[in-house]
Order: structure tokens, then sequence, then C-alpha cells
């Protein structure tokens, strides 16, 4: 964080100092909410939570080095009061990013969201020095404490906005304004909370009314593919930059591929000109995640060729998102068990059967959660689509889901072991124990919900009898 001293700091949020002797020491950051990460002139959020009240770390933090505690009531040691906690770290991210000297990037969407920022990240980094949401930080605590992380160097800071509902996205833009504003997609994710798809559209484009209007910067980059994403564009005065596979995207891919090991190839196109791109990142769906990183690398000063090579280098910076590991005996994990909607499934299979030409290939599926009326009819089409790409063995893992899935692999015409049905992660560790051969690929995809990343670390811990830890 940049350095401002306790009464700035107490100032900024309208808060009261209590025994604090020295208004005028400094904070120099960070400013943390978990005790464990509160050092010598760091900043102590106390949030009272369900199970842990904030309030209670206050002596140890100061103890451990802390200048001051950010508080709701006085406790003892040296802090700022408040009436509301998350409201002033609200106010103190506002203030410290308007005296920053850095971009702001937003970005949102319903499925994509961490690859994609984490791509921008890469991709400015090889540029400038740039401050990213680290994993997915993207909510109302999370991204002012991101926020806060940036100082005097910082270029770039791409944060990460994620959505429950309306009016969410519009509070985290009021706390950090961006000047560029990307939306992604509007999926189906938490389509049950939302209400529909115009209600989350509704909700994301938030982000590019926020955006200044073209004469001061401001940049909408949008999703040419998604009609949804791209009826945004009459809801900015921000100039608008559409990304995408449709011809009139400002920034787009040509002869897209998967390679034999299933990562995206292409030749990207921006307005100033041309370049190749071989991800080393897996899946399809990461083409779209690329070019919005292009459109937005582009607006932000950088080549085609100094694009293509940060997307080529980019890996994967959050964990089991097309994670792929070589066991020993040849057998190959993918974990992709963050997460799951319709979009990424069929991403994901097809990435499998690429990765798998020639050996045996196993989707170890489970369920897609918060699709509504949509459930039955998409996890019947996961189960065919397995078949119709030739997925050698399909196990659906759970409960009512699965079981749908499962039948719709059935209905699609699988033969008798081909696809099954399991309860449980543990009941496929072990079918899959007893069956993996040797240069077997195994996908292993769910909703977060389901937690089937236990199946993917059960398959790579050494030794057999390892159990599945319950959830
Ligand atoms: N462009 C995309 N379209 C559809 N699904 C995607 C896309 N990008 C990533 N995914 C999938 O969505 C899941 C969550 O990815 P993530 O990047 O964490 O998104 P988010 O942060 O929006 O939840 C992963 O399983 C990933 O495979
Ligand atoms: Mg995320």
């Amino acid at each position: 964080m940049i350095a401002l001293s306790l009464a700035e700091i107490a100032e900024v949020v309208g808060g009261q100092t209590h025994d604090i002797p020295d208004p005028s020491v400094q904070v120099t950051g960070p400013v943390v909410r978990d005790s464990r990460e509160a050092g010598p002139g760091s900043l102590f959020v106390a949030f009272v939570g369900e199970r842990v009240d904030g309030h209670d770390y206050a002596a140890a933090v100061v103890e451990a080095g802390a200048a001051a505690v950010l508080a709701s009531r006085p406790v003892g040691v040296p802090a700022i009061v408040v009436e509301d906690v998350q409201a002033a770290l609200g106010a103190l991210a506002r203030h410290v990013v308007g005296r920053l000297g850095a971009t702001l990037v937003a970005l949102t969407g319903s499925a994509g969201k961490t690859s994609t920022k984490d791509l921008i990240a890469q991709v400015l980094r090889s540029k400038a020095p740039t401050v990213f949401t680290p994993g997915s930080l993207n909510n109302e605590i999370g991204l002012p404490l991101t926020a806060l992380t940036a100082t005097e160097e910082t270029k770039f800071l791409v944060l990460e906005m994620g959505a429950r509902g309306i009016g969410h996205i519009r509070y985290l833009t009021g706390l950090t304004p961006p000047r560029v504003g990307l939306v992604l997609n509007v999926g189906s994710a938490h389509i049950g909370e939302f209400g529909g798809r115009e209600q989350i559209a509704e909700a994301k484009g938030e982000l590019v009314e926020a955006l200044p209007p073209a004469e001061e910067g401001g940049a909408a980059i949008l999703n040419a593919d998604d009609p949804l994403v791209r009826a945004m564009a009459a809801r900015t005065k921000a100039k608008v930059i559409l990304f995408g596979e449709s011809d009139e995207a400002d920034v787009r891919a040509e002869n897209v591929r998967l390679t034999d090991s299933g990562q995206p190839s292409f030749r990207l196109h921006t307005p100033s000109g041309a370049s190749d791109v071989t991800m080393r990142l897996y899946g399809e769906h990461h083409v779209s995640n690329a070019l919005a990183a292009a459109a937005v690398a582009h607006e932000l000063g950088m080549s085609a060729d100094e694009i293509a090579r940060a997307l080529s280098e980019a890996g994967s910076l959050s964990r089991w998102r097309m994670e792929v590991t070589e066991r020993p005996d040849g057998v190959t994990v993918v974990n992709d068990a963050y997460n799951a909607n319709p979009e990424s499934m069929k991403a994901a299979l097809r990435a499998l059967v690429a990765m798998g030409k020639g050996r045996r290939t196993w989707a170890v599926l489970g369920k897609m959660a918060e699709l509504g009326d949509e459930a039955l009819a998409e996890h019947d089409a996961v189960g065919r689509l397995a078949v119709r790409l030739n997925v050698s063995k399909l196990v659906a893992v759970g409960g009512r889901e699965a079981a749908w899935l499962q039948l719709g692999a059935y209905n699609e015409g699988s033969w008798g072991e081909e696809s099954v049905h399991v309860s449980d992660a543990q009941a496929a560790v072990d079918l899959l124990r007893s069956q993996l051969r040797p240069g077997d690929v195994v996908l292993v995809k769910a909703s977060r919900s389901v937690g089937l990343e236990s199946v993917a670390q059960a398959l790579l811990e050494t030794g057999a009898e390892g159990e599945v830890a319950a959830r």
C-alpha cells in the first residue's frame, strides 16, 4: 500500500482514533483481515464473523507489529473505530486507488473470470508492474484488500468482480472505478439466484455503465459472440471494443485448433497487426479468454507480437483449472474440478479427447450447480456429448444430476460398461483404481460444491489405499 498516517486513514474512513499515542504513525501495508498475515506496518481489519470475531485478535496483531486495527469498537490497543468496517475498508480502497497512477482494469462474466484475469495479468506484467486479484477474491472484501496492495510503482491494477445480484458490480466499481471494463459472457452460473439470464446481463452490465466516456479514455471490452454481452454496448459511453470469433470483432482468432495435447493454437488479429499464439493452457474455452485478454492489452498499448508471446507463455496461476499431471505409470490426470457449467463441460470434454488421441479417455463428471429449470436438459446434453465425442468411459458421480448425465449417455447409445453412475467420490476412486491402465487420460470435473478434486488428488496419491476426505 502507499504509506498513509493513522490520522489520514481515520479521516478518510470517518473514524475515531482510540488508544493511538501518535497519529502520525504510518501504515505501510499490507491491509489484512487474517490476523496471521499482520506484520510490521500493517493495518488489521477486524470483521465480526459467524464463528470468529476479529476484535479478539487485536492485541495479538499489534504485538506482531501492526500499526493499528480498523474496528467497530475500542479494543484496548491502537484502533480506528468506525460504525461499519466493510464500508470503511471500501472508502480506504477508493481513496488509495484515486491517488495511484495505475490504470484500473475490471472484469466480470459468468464463467472464466479467474482464468481470464490470470491471463490479463500475465500479459500486462510482461510490459509493466501489475497487481491483480489473487485467486478468486472478487467480492466486497477481497476486492478492496487487493486494490490496497497496489503501490506507487503499480502501472496496471487488474480486478476480478463477482456478482450474485443486481447492484453488486455497481458497488464494486464504486470502490475501484475502472478505466477499462471487460464482460466475458452471460452464462448460466448462479442463474437460480439471479432469476434468469436477462437479470444476469442486467447485473454484469453495471460494469460498463461505470466506465468513463470515450473522451476520458473509457474502454468497454465486450464479447462479440454473446448477444447479451454485445448488447451492453448501448449501456456505456466508453469506447466499445469487440472480441470473439465474429467477423465484426476488433480482436479475433483465425485458424483455431487444438494441438494433440489439447492446447489451443490460433492466429491473433488485432486492429494493429496479427501474430500466432499456441497456448500452454488446455481447452478451447481459453481462446475466448485469450482474445479478451488480448483486447485489454491492445487497448493498453501492447502490440500483437507482444501479446501473442505473453499469451503463449502464460500458465495456470489458480488451482484445479485443467491442471494436468502425469503419473509415473503414464496415467494422465486432468483436474478441472474447480467448477463447471455447460460451456466449460463441453470445452473440457473436447480437450480430453484431443489429449487422449490413441489412448483410453475417462470423463469423471459430477453435477453442474445452479442451472434452475435447465438442469435436466443440460446434464442430459453433457452425457450425450461424451458419447458423440467418443470418450471411452464416462463415470457420473453423485445424486440426481449425475443420474441424468449418465442417462443422457445411455440414450445416446453408450454400451454397457461405457458409462456408469456411482454414488460418491469414494466409489469413483475405487472404480478408477481397479480399472485404470497405463496410458489412460482421466478428466475430473464438476461444480465447486461437489468437491471432485478429491478424486483427482486420490488418483495422484502414491499407494492405492488413500481414502477420499469427506466434505
Ligand atoms: N470462457 C469460458 N467459457 C466457459 N467456461 C469457462 C470459460 N473459461 C473458463 N471456464 C471454465 O469455468 C470454470 C471456472 O473457471 P474460472 O476461470 O475460475 O471462472 P470464474 O472465475 O468465472 O468462476 C472452469 O471449470 C473453467 O474450465
Ligand atoms: Mg473466479
